[in-house]
């Protein structure tokens, strides 16, 4: 094998070591600072979900009052309890050799009623417990301020709707950076808001409001200005006790369904709806929407007789404020789908789906996961990497969330399975196109609580006995490989049938 060494010069400009030499095509290793690392997130994880003067959380208001919403009825109140048991959980950390742990705050924890006025000692003792122990076992802490738990008295003010929340939202994350700046450096301001907004504002997840192409788009638009306040309040004032501040974004690889012309722009036109619709305002040269979702929104909503468009209008200061708010692009990537030109007419009921104007479907044939909408698509990881690359000019991203549901069992080789094919695609898309991804986290750490899936799906590397008093936590084989990823930086080879 000629090993060709390249200098892995982003590593340098991200700050995060000295150049990297490594050698590519043919090796299955990743550069030698590539981190590794698992993620959680408080409300699927944590339990002790009014323990302590925690507030009350809108996923907490709706699994309570709504449990016909969830597959199996169930709740995260209790979940895999790490509230009481996160030592238990850095002890598993440790035993992958990961390089970092995403996971996320409860804002209700922090500030019961989502207001600064009142702060909960004891939930700042408890994630400082938590940071601690991981410093203390060099494990870095990746920290997302909000990953769905909306303190439910801010939603009764209307949440992500009302554009008071990004006020409220820059408060709480000046609470975070200073009682937790200078031992956490690296942040991520808001996990995943296409699926809160169009999920929660336009369907079926909490709060449930069921407003698809008005709500959705008025919590995007609060959610892109909130975090463009909470960068530049980093950039004023934390510089010297926070390196980082990024946003994850979901990308699911949307592929033509044909070769024809009108679906190879459907799935371009799809593309800008479920990722440019936050990537671009942020990480294009614009700092607005991208320009096929403003004109497709004003179209339609002039056609369905609207005075003004569905998709509101950031002003000149709010552009300045987005534009280029991220040292990094976290990236949540599990799927592929499939995008068809939808030839039917616009219906007089303002959605998203309409506006967006794709149908979205998935090949039979490609391999199932426990989850209805997951499939195993290697190839389009590679692909959307690249898209990003090319779309944003080539930013840094960190993979934030990737992975497999199954059901219960320890012998996960599908998982194996699962992991071997995006990460392959991962390495080529870093060492044969020069994406600038450096990072790469699983999801998850643990079987936990999967929002109106309940806990019938499975995710974790660490299989969650929920009904043992001590929620035991055992070992799947896919741990024992991703341990073998982790401390190699080498994709595993792997005998399948263990
Ligand atoms: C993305 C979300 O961030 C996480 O909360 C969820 O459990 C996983 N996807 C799997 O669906």
């Amino acid at each position: 094998m000629t090993c060709k060494i390249i200098t892995y010069a982003i590593f340098l400009t991200f700050g995060y070591a000295s150049a990297v030499t490594y050698q590519p095509p043919n090796s299955l290793c990743f550069p030698k600072n590539f981190f590794f690392g698992v993620a959680t997130a408080a409300y699927q994880i944590e339990g002790a979900w009014n323990a302590s003067g925690k507030g009350e959380s809108i996923w907490d208001r709706y699994t309570h009052a709504r449990p016909d919403r969830i597959f199996d009825h169930h709740n995260g109140d209790v979940t895999a309890d790490s509230y009481h048991l996160f030592e238990e959980d850095v002890r598993m950390l440790v035993e992958l050799g990961v390089q970092h742990y995403r996971f996320s705050i409860s804002w209700p924890r922090i500030l019961p009623n989502g207001l600064s006025n009142e702060i909960n000692e004891d939930g700042i003792r408890y994630y400082m417990a938590l940071i601690d122990e991981l410093k203390r076992n060099d494990i870095l802490p990746i920290v997302t301020m909000y990953h769905w738990d909306l303190p439910q008295a801010l939603q009764d003010l209307g949440g992500w709707t009302n554009p008071i929340i990004a006020e409220y939202f820059l408060d709480y994350a000046r609470v975070l950076f200073d009682k937790f700046g200078g031992k956490v450096r690296t942040w991520i301001t808001i996990n995943e808001p296409l699926s809160f907004c169009h999920g929660g504002y336009g369907g079926l997840d909490a709060p449930g409001a069921e407003s698809s192409g008005f709500e959705d788009y008025l919590c995007g638009h609060n959610v892109l200005r909130a975090h463009g306040m909470v960068y530049q309040l980093f950039r004023d004032k934390y510089m010297d006790s926070i390196d980082y501040v990024g946003i994850t974004l979901d990308f699911s690889w949307l592929e033509p369904a044909t070769t024809s012309n009108a679906d190879q722009m459907a799935a371009e036109t799809a593309r800008q709806f479920y990722f440019g619709w936050f990537a671009h305002p942020i990480f294009s040269k614009t700092g607005d929407y991208p320009p096929i979702m403003r004109k497709r929104i004003d179209a339609i909503s002039k056609l369905q007789h609207f005075p003004r468009s569905r998709l509101p209008y950031f002003t000149r200061e709010e552009i300045m404020l987005i534009h280029g708010s991220a040292d990094f692009l976290g990236l949540n990537h599990y799927t592929t789908y499939l995008i068809t030109k939808n030839r039917g007419n616009i219906s007089s009921t303002p959605s998203f789906k309409a506006d967006m104007g794709g149908i979205v479907s998935q090949k039979k044939e490609w391999p199932k996961s426990n989850s209805t909408w997951l499939k195993v698509v290697p190839w389009g990881f590679r692909k959307s990497l690249n898209w990003i690359r090319l779309a944003y000019d080539n930013p840094k991203v960190m993979v934030t969330e990737n992975g497999m549901s199954l059901e219960k069992g320890l012998k996960d080789s599908r998982r194996i399975n699962y992991l071997d094919g995006y990460l392959k695609a991962l390495l080529m898309a870093v060492t044969k196109d020069n994406c600038r991804v450096y990072g790469y986290t699983y999801w998850s750490l643990m079987d936990n609580f999967e929002w109106t899936r309940g806990f019938s799906e499975r995710f974790g590397l660490y299989e969650v006995d929920y009904v043992s008093p001590n929620k035991t936590r055992i070992a799947r084989s896919s741990a024992r490989y991703f341990t073998q990823l982790a401390q190699t930086r080498c994709i595993p080879t792997w005998n399948y049938t263990v």
